[in-house]
């Protein structure tokens, strides 16, 4: 798990970098995790014991979390530094996404249950409030993001001198932010063409998207996985362990079930569940009437089955469709269900995965410098 705990500074994570000293689980669920830091006085501190506690936190059993923090000697420092540099000069990066990125796989058990209406709306929203989002349309032959963004045009390589060619992903500007889209839908003609090269290996296509692509700077990466549990999701648990899953399912109870496998499944690949989305909530007509057409209570049992947060209820409203087949996100309006996506991010940015916070670092960076100079 604590493999999964990136610092974003040195762009790498804890475990690789000396960083996580030890681990002990005692018999009424209590972990203890020892970590050491560069200085005592790091200021990325915060949000390692964040993301420490969250993952950890997150595993089934597991009644609290606590942190012993020490520090690293000089030559574990050193070694550390040596470590990140390496990485920097010599290894190619796993993946394109920066270290400082937060990334929000959004799951289910099976599909039709709106995983992709959430995806865009997340991102949408996140990137209202200003941030930069990229898109990764992980549904490879079932895809659906361009059509429910309004996006279209077919991808562009590029390349920057000396480099190898990149793809450009497709740029839209919302609000103060943006989104930074890549779908197989901005790769084909048509669906039926998708459906021909529906053989090729979809963990491939995915890898791609994570390698090739020339994101930005972003601040968010939310991925639209394709339903159930494949090798998509243990393809991106091997390429991006930090990467957080967001389950959704119906309210129906019997759907509870199915949603949990890809908790399962998650959990055995050390995947973060950073929680449950029900879409598909409560119908209010506009006499005030509410009508469970999908059932009721099933994202909460699956919540609490799982020990995760439910993050929120979407409702079923007509809107939700409509906003995907126009390209324009429901999001961007208003009403129950654009109220509902609203509370969702705001939780997500104050709490459940905030973004990436360098303000504070020059400090540490300085000092790095001030040693590699001494060296
Ligand atoms: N809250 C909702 N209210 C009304 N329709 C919805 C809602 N969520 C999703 N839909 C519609 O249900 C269908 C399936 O949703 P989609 O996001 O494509 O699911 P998935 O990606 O899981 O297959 C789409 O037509 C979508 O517009
Ligand atoms: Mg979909």
């Amino acid at each position: 798990m604590l493999r999964g705990v990136v610092d974003p500074e040195l762009g790498a994570d804890i475990v690789e970098l000396g960083m996580a000293k030890g681990a002990r689980v005692d018999h009424d669920g209590t972990v203890h995790v020892t970590i050491a830091l560069t200085t005592a006085g790091c200021p990325l501190r915060a949000q390692i014991q964040r993301d420490v506690r969250a993952r950890i936190g997150s595993l089934p059993g597991v009644t609290s979390v606590h942190i012993d923090w020490t520090e690293l000697t000089a030559d574990e420092r050193s070694a550390a530094m040596a470590r990140a540099r390496w990485n920097v000069r010599e290894k190619a990066p796993q993946t394109a996404i920066p270290a400082t990125t937060k990334v929000i796989a959004v799951a289910s058990g099976k599909g039709g249950v709106g995983k992709s209406s959430v995806t865009v709306n997340l991102a949408t929203g996140l990137a209202q409030r200003g941030y930069v989002v990229g898109v990764l349309d992980a549904d490879i032959w079932g895809f659906s993001v361009p059509r429910m963004l309004g996006i279209d045009g077919r991808l562009q390589g590029s390349r920057a001198e000396g480099d190898a060619t990149r793809i450009e992903p497709n740029v839209v500007a919302v609000g103060a932010g943006r989104l930074e889209v890549v779908s197989m839908g901005f790769l084909v003609d048509d669906e039926s063409e998708a459906l021909m090269w529906r053989g090729l290996m979809l963990n491939r296509a995915v890898q791609h998207f994570l390698e090739d692509v020339a994101w930005g700077e972003l601040d968010y990466l939310v991925i639209d996985m394709p339903p159930g549990t494949g090798d998509v999701q243990m393809g991106l648990a091997r390429m991006l362990p930090r990467a957080e899953l967001l389950v959704v399912t119906t309210p129906a109870l019997a759907a509870q079930k199915v949603a949990s496998r890809a908790i399962t499944m998650a959990r055995k690949s050390y995947l973060r569940v950073v929680g449950v989305v029900e879409n598909m909530s409560a119908f209010t007509c506009e006499h005030g009437a509410t009508y469970p057409l999908f059932g009721d209570g099933g994202g909460e049992a699956l919540a609490r089955e799982a020990g995760v947060p439910l993050l929120g209820r979407i409702p079923l409203e007509p809107g939700v469709a409509a906003g995907g087949d126009a390209g324009r996100p429901v999001v961007l309006g208003s009403g129950p269900a654009a109220d509902a996506f609203g509370e969702i991010i705001d939780l997500i940015v104050d709490e459940a995965i905030p973004p990436t916070d360098l303000a504070g670092c020059s400090a540490r960076l300085l000092s790095a410098a001030a040693a590699a100079l001494d060296d």
